[in-house]
């Protein structure tokens, strides 16, 4: 069990509280003056840098968030996950995805039992799956080789497979595409089917539970428009599914061979490390899956083993919690400077707030505090073009992640070095803004009226990540920063992390709602609201 303690009735909080008042109106500019600050700053690990220094803290600061996690524990709770107990206590499950890409030669407990065994006949699975696709040994219906995946997936059986094979797609087999079907809008399935050759298609269902209403329903679909072609039997060569429930793939009809699976104890947000990688190994080949999970496997052991001092994603949630609760921030912007991570926001908004979004403590009690921030982003530069104002000029106060790559795969004239100079130039402004010393001579003195408007305050933090190079180790490396980052802040904030009970009543409610749609039944107990949207659309409809 993890301990139930009120972050904001420690000891450590209240002088996190003392301090900030002390210390908030201190500028960047000012903490910059320091020349060792980014030595002291930052850490790197392996082939990624983060870089903390244009943060609104002090060493103090620093000491204090420390404090924090001392006093609830943390250490314990990191202890607790790796060891995998309960932790997931309002489901009785574990949480252990680490062990998904954890070596075969080390031990890994869930709940007592070793899983290594099980992770690795899985994974051995999946390589001789992927290799056989690949080389062609793996071949459809009509006996052609396999050209197109299709992913039928939804919530993290979609948005870690299309983050990962996008941001790999140097890495894709040449002359295989892989396609994502999520949205229970039929034009989205409609708009796959449409690309591809359905004798060259391999379509893999991947849901946790086999019951999610809007892969159920593209499954089906896919199924059908396939069943116009070939016959039940030949849905054993293009149909493969990766599920826990192993009942619900069979009886839609998914021969074993092409059935993967993987345990109550991979949360949906957090299985792209799973079976649910389906879809990337056979794009990017199981060598480059493998790689994938080692910087995983990485950052894991960097997690559990470095001191808080040295921690990146400890110190990134700690830096996220400064904002969030003392400096009152709402949102949190990731900001990838590289066109392959621009699913990156979208998966992180996933894991980040569906894991966090809570406001009942472990206690089962009301928060009156602040938890999980609201997170979203947009790949640089088009940001720059389009929201970049707001956290300039605006009003609120928006901590962000800048991501960078060094190296790029499309070196194209002077063009990335125009991507990191934009990068770079925009932390530097969000720090130091423009004072109305600097913006004054450099306006002409009829124009003295608009200088109020060409005014920077700065002061805004961001956090500098840089890769190396964007390859499927370093692509590990941060997504697992990120999912222990919001580990360390649902603990801290005493939340359980693991659950998703929000998501609940909307597909409870739909299920009432459906039969109104379809027929001339009358949905049970609506609002005047609901019944007259339903009612307009049957006229429209009719219409
Ligand atoms: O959105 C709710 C959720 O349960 C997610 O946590 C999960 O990733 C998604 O639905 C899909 O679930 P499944 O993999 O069981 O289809």
């Amino acid at each position: 069990m993890l301990k139930k303690i009120n972050p904001t009735s420690t000891a450590a909080w209240s002088n996190l509280q003392s301090h900030f008042e002390r210390i908030k109106n201190v500028h960047l500019r000012e903490w910059m003056q320091d020349g060792e600050r980014f030595e002291r700053f930052h850490i790197i690990f392996e082939d990624l840098l983060f870089d903390y220094s244009k943060n609104r803290i002090s060493q103090q600061t620093l000491e204090h968030l420390f404090d924090l996690c001392r006093e609830v524990d943390l250490p314990g709770a990191i202890h607790q996950f790796f060891e995998g107990q309960l932790i997931n206590e309002t489901e009785n499950r574990a949480v252990s995805h680490m062990a998904l890409r954890s070596p075969a030669t080390k031990s890994f407990f869930v709940n007592g039992k070793n899983v290594q065994d099980d992770v690795h006949h899985v994974l051995n699975r999946i390589r001789q799956f992927t290799e056989a696709i690949q080389s062609g040994n793996k071949r459809s219906f009509t006996g052609e080789r396999f050209t197109d995946i299709v992913n039928i997936g939804i919530g993290g059986s979609d948005l870690g497979p299309v983050m990962v094979t996008e941001a790999l797609k140097p890495y894709h087999a040449p002359d295989m595409h892989v396609h994502f079907v999520s949205n229970v809008d039929p034009s989205h399935i409609h708009q796959v089917l449409q690309k591809i050759n359905i004798r060259r298609t391999l379509f893999i269902v991947a849901s946790k539970t086999f019951t999610t209403q809007e892969t159920m329903a593209n499954a089906n679909a896919a199924k059908n428009y396939f069943l116009k072609y070939g016959t039940e039997d030949d849905i054993a060569y293009n149909f493969a599914a990766v599920s826990t429930n192993e009942k619900g793939v069979q009886s839609f009809g998914i021969s074993p061979a092409h059935q993967f699976e993987f345990w109550d104890w991979v949360g949906g947000r957090y299985s792209v490390s799973s079976a649910i990688g389906l879809s990337i190994a056979c794009i990017i080949g199981f060598t480059n899956f493998s790689a994938f999970l080692d910087g995983l496997h990485a950052m894991d052991q960097h997690f559990r083993h470095t001191p808080l001092d040295k921690n990146i994603p400890i110190l990134m949630a700690l830096l996220g919690i400064w904002y969030n609760n003392f400096f009152e921030a709402d949102s949190h912007a990731v900001l990838p400077y590289d066109q392959y991570l621009h699913r990156f926001p979208a998966y992180l908004q996933q894991l980040d707030m569906e894991s966090n979004g809570k406001s009942v403590d472990r206690k089962g009690e009301a928060i009156n505090y602040q938890t999980g921030p609201i997170v979203w982003g947009e790949a640089g530069t088009n940001g720059q073009h389009a929201f970049y104002q707001l956290i300039h000029q605006g009003t609120k106060l928006i901590p962000c992640d800048f991501i960078g790559v060094v190296n790029s795969h499309n070196p194209i004239a002077n063009q990335h070095n125009l991507l990191l100079c934009n990068f770079l130039a925009q932390t530097q402004a969000l720090m130091m803004g423009k004072s109305i010393e600097e913006v004054e001579p450099e306006l002409p003195r009829d124009q003295q009226d608009i200088l109020p408007f060409k005014i920077f305050e700065g002061n805004r933090p961001t956090n500098s990540i840089l890769l190396k190079s964007l390859n499927p180790r370093t692509l590990g490396m941060l997504l697992a920063m990120y999912e222990h980052k919001v580990f360390v802040q649902g603990y801290i904030w005493n939340i359980y992390s693991f659950d998703q009970w929000g998501v609940e009543l909307g597909k409870q409610l739909a299920k009432n709602i459906l039969p109104a749609l379809q027929d001339n039944s009358t949905a049970s107990s609506l609002d005047s609201s609901t019944e007259n949207l339903i009612e307009q659309i049957k006229k429209w409809r009719k219409d």
